[in-house]
């Protein structure tokens, strides 16, 4: 059974309550009963986390790629939140470990304010999805449980 690393990074701890208006009511724990059913739909095993330290994250991505390298990644689903527009600590470890990565974001960043409309991600990035609220995140699943 292949693993799917869902990662989220700063403030996604605060959905729910973080400007609804945006990110919806769901929490944090709403999307992650949405993936574990949607990882059990296609047997795939979880791994879902969320931290607000940039180098936590890193380490997560190398983690996911140790994984990557045995044959035992379907793939990684990132939101990476505000580091998506600042972050080379967080491409870098993509391209290092060669992780196939789903770049995911709840809003439409590109209908938003237009620092959100360049990522460092989505270059290296299989995949990029934005706008579908938090069901993006179980569509993201049923995307790669296709790779
Ligand atoms: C976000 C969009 C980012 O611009 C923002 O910094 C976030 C969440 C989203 O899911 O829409 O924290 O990644």
């Amino acid at each position: 059974m292949k693993t799917v690393y869902v990662l989220n990074g700063p403030n996604l701890n605060l959905l729910g309550m973080r400007e609804p208006a945006i990110y919806g009511s769901a929490t944090l724990a709403d999307v992650q009963k949405l993936c574990e059913q949607a990882c059990v739909r296609h047997g795939l095993k979880l791994e879902f986390r969320q931290s607000n330290h940039e180098g936590e994250l890193v380490d997560w991505i190398h983690e996911a790629g140790r994984l990557h390298a045995k044959g035992e990644l379907q793939a990684l689903i990132m939101n990476a939140a505000a580091y998506t527009h600042t972050s080379v600590a967080i491409l870098d470890a993509v391209k290092g470990t060669a992780v196939p990565l789903v770049e995911l974001h709840i809003s439409n960043v590109h209908a938003r304010e237009s620092f959100r409309h360049h990522s460092y991600l989505s270059a290296t990035a299989r995949a990029v999805m934005c706008g579908f609220g938090v069901a993006g995140y179980g569509l993201a699943i049923d995307a790669v449980a296709q790779w």
